[in-house]
């Protein structure tokens, strides 16, 4: 198959080593951050956080959390351009969705004095919450369109990328927790350009379960 989409699909790969003379431009930065903004979500919840370190600094500190585990993971965090710790809000509540309401009144979606209708769909998020207030695992699922979104984008821009579950989350979440605000990382995703000789992943196949295996027509 030629098509686009497809093409940008079998040319990404989950790099394994990054080239740490290459940086990310500002100019693609702007892009795919739109386009993370972008990502579509239940009732629009968008019940996401994104930090993304940048500095030596955070670089420094996010390297820290691999003391334990998932080292094969760390030398992407100082060899990439960017990490970016995708989080999701645990607890989402109504008062979070009076922001997208308030945001859809600006984006003149929804009309000011239709406000209170606007918050129907919030009864969607009270089926996905438990006795607890705990909302994860409806604003982890969120989050997670929002990571494959950005891979896709990713590809599109010619950015190499590494989606990461294997982080100490616990580490993670305690470093960052004054960035995070309450929000939880599950996931987090390196960003940046390949190393020339010694990504061995760049050159494997594709491999994938078939078509008739994942789909069924009826
Ligand atoms: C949510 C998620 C978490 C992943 N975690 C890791 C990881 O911690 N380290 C790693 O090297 N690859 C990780 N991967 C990469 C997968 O192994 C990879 O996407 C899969 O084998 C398909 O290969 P491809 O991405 O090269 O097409 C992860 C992928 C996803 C989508």
């Amino acid at each position: 198959m030629t098509h686009i989409i497809i093409q940008d699909l079998q040319w990404r790969h989950t790099t394994k080593k990054y080239d740490k003379t290459r940086k990310i431009s500002q100019e693609d930065l702007a892009i795919l951050f739109e386009a993370m903004r972008l990502t579509p979500s239940s009732i629009n919840s968008q019940p996401w956080k994104f930090v993304v370190i940048e500095s030596n600094e955070a670089k420094e500190r996010m390297s820290n959390t691999f003391i334990n585990n998932y080292q094969f993971n760390q030398t992407h965090v100082f060899d990439g351009s960017h990490i970016i710790l995708f989080a999701h809000n645990p607890h989402y509540t109504r008062e979070d969705y009076a922001e997208v309401v308030q945001n859809g009144i600006e984006d003149n979606r929804t009309k000011p004095e239709e406000r209170e209708g606007a918050f129907a769909p919030f009864f969607f998020a009270e089926l996905n919450t438990d006795e607890v207030g705990n909302t994860s695992n409806w604003t982890k699922a969120q989050t997670y369109l929002a990571l494959g979104n950005t891979l896709h984008t990713l590809a599109r821009l010619k950015i190499d990328s590494t989606p990461m579950e294997g982080i100490d989350t616990e580490l993670v979440n305690k470093e960052f927790e004054k960035e995070l605000d309450g929000y939880e990382c599950d996931v987090a995703l390196a960003i940046g350009y390949h190393h020339p000789e010694e990504d061995y992943n760049v050159k494997l196949p594709k491999s994938r379960r078939r078509l008739d295996s994942i789909f069924t027509h009826i």
